[in-house]
């Protein structure tokens, strides 16, 4: 019988009493990571892929300034290397980061082959952008601000010619089912629930999780609905490690007007010549960093919390009349028209603009293969935490790293060739607790609101504890419910990963990257290391940079 406090899996079932689907591998989720993860395991390999929603409905699909590659003539290897470590301000696992950058060429090359298409200068290259940490145009993009969508019609394209391939679109995975029979645990599938079909078990050799991010945590965010934190939380609960949970990216540029969805304003608009200002027009960079507004993301976000904080004002403007409207309507046709929705002309108005929740750096902790401590688990993207972006991604290093770990995590199945651990009986039960109604909606707007202002892009110690005392009072009454839709089941996993995540920021006393705590103000060099954490082990645990890639060996 399990409790609220050592709760390993959402929902009670008997794994005979539901339908057994069997297959080689199952990845959850169809962003860039999940989506080249199915075309790296080829048209041999039976893949189940799980959408949460429609196929395109993720991040990836949103994603507008680009793929960053340095395949420019100008530029190298070296140099991107450079930039995303200082990016990541002493946190990135150097050898990981060579693997992203390397295969990160190759890999966008292939793409080209595969035809995702891109803007081209007048000599027919691809044209580069540039954008914030970058010293080099390096940013491949497509229709100026829809490469993500661009990205995932190409790689979805592909996936569909698989012929062993299944797509289990709106599908909601609960749970990592473990198998527990021998020493070595392993993960042996997962638990599913469609609307149509209910509860399934798929059996599955491995089990990728490729989910993204959980940018939802956050009032403010330019995250779709759908990254609500699920494969950080199933991952918890299965047993795999968690890394680096208090770094959230928030990027700086998000549309700021009442009502509106917080639309990303593509850093790229910086990239040509943007600049942020205050009311009267000062730039609010002056005099924070030499690199102005295009500084990294965590100094710009930071700035611009300082300013409001400091003048009381809701939000900044971000100027880019020197484009010209029909310039910006050329580079920019999406958020051309996306603004002219709300009456906003770029090339005479100023853009209203405010910091969001963007981009969840740490997650399940992986090696620079995608494995996860735990046996037959693998992960990719947003929701792994291989040490490639230390403390603070560097601008359009996120569609590079789903690509780059998606293929790698496909190879690393193929050879490590794990034989299925199901079908086997399963039972899990839940003691039921009568309480009453729950106002779901409630919960996750008041979570979303705490997270925002106490674990946003400034935190003390004072209030990432009030925070903390508000999950405890939040988990005493919701985690131990049984939920029978997806609705109860996310604001579970927000819960799990939100609690984490503040636990991981109050325990961080220093500012590094995107964590800025006012009370530490200064990066503590005794630090500089990753956070790791592990269900059923009381606490938290150091590594330091170059252990992370090597998850087998820190096996307990
Ligand atoms: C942007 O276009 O500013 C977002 C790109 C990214 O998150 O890397």
């Amino acid at each position: 019988m399990s409790h609220a406090a050592d709760r390993t899996l959402l929902i009670p079932f008997r794994s005979n009493l539901l339908p057994q689907i069997f297959c080689d591998t199952v990845v959850v989720g169809s962003g860039v990571a999940g989506l080249r993860t199915a075309i790296g395991l080829g048209d041999q390999h039976d893949v189940i892929l799980i959408a949460k929603e429609a196929i395109d409905l993720s991040n990836t699909s949103w994603a507008q300034g680009g793929i960053a590659a340095a395949l420019a003539p100008h530029d190298t290897v070296d140099n991107h290397i450079a930039d995303t470590l200082e990016a990541g301000a002493g946190l990135c696992e150097p050898d990981v980061v060579r693997v992203l950058v390397e295969q990160g060429a190759e890999e966008v090359s292939q793409l080209l082959t595969w035809g995702m298409r891109v803007d081209r200068d007048p000599a027919g290259a691809p044209a580069m952008g540039l954008e914030g940490g970058h010293h080099h145009h390096r940013i491949l993009h497509t229709d100026g601000d829809a490469t993500g969508s661009e990205l995932a019609r190409c790689l979805i394209e592909r996936v569909r010619t698989l012929p062993k391939l299944r797509i289990f679109d709106r599908c909601f995975a609960i749970d990592v089912l473990v198998d527990t029979r021998r020493q070595q645990r392993r993960a042996a599938g997962i638990v599913s629930w469609h609307p149509r079909y209910g509860l399934q078990i798929i059996w599955a050799k491995s089990v990728v999780v490729a989910t993204g991010g959980s940018g939802q945590l956050w009032r403010e965010t330019s995250n779709p609905r759908v990254a609500t934190g699920d494969g950080v939380a199933m991952a918890w609960r299965a047993g795999a490690t968690l890394a680096d949970l208090e770094f959230m990216q928030f990027h700086p540029t998000t549309l700021y007007v009442a009502g509106a969805p917080r639309h990303l304003i593509s850093e790229a608009v910086r990239g040509e010549g943007a600049i942020l200002v205050d009311r009267k027009g000062h730039s609010i960079m002056d005099g924070v960093d030499d690199r102005g507004s295009l500084a990294t993301r965590d100094v710009v976000s930071r700035a611009i919390m300082q300013h409001l904080a400091a003048t009381g004002e809701s939000h900044v403007l971000l100027d880019a009349r020197a484009m010209g409207g029909e310039g910006f309507r050329k580079r920019f046709p999406g958020l051309a028209r996306m603004l002219g929705g709300f009456g906003l002309d770029p090339g005479h108005d100023l853009i209203p603009v405010h910091p969001a929740a963007h981009y969840c750096v740490g997650g399940v902790r992986t090696d620079r293969n995608g494995r996860t401590d735990l046996d037959n688990l693998y992960a990719c993207g947003e929701v792994a935490a291989t040490g490639v972006h230390g403390a603070n991604r560097l601008a359009s290093n996120s569609l590079l790293e789903g690509l780059v770990f998606g293929a790698r995590v496909a190879e690393a199945i193929l050879h490590d060739d794990a034989p299925q651990a199901g079908p086997f009986t399963l039972v899990h039960e839940v003691e039921q607790q009568d309480r009453g109604e729950l106002d779901l909606s409630d919960i996750r707007s008041s979570l979303r609101s705490a997270m925002w202002r106490n674990m946003g892009v400034e935190r003390t110690g004072t209030r990432l504890q009030d925070v903390l005392g508000m999950f405890d009072f939040w988990n005493r009454y919701a985690m131990d419910r049984v939920f029978e839709n997806p609705e109860g089941w996310e604001v579970q996993n927000m819960l799990t990963v939100g609690r984490l995540a503040t636990q991981a920021a109050l325990t961080r006393t220093e500012s590094r990257g995107t964590h800025g705590r006012a009370d530490f103000p200064a990066v503590d060099s005794n630090l500089c290391g990753h956070l790791l954490w592990r269900y059923g082990q009381s606490g938290h645990a150091w590594a330091s940079v170059g252990a992370l890639a090597d998850v087998r060996a820190a096996r307990p």
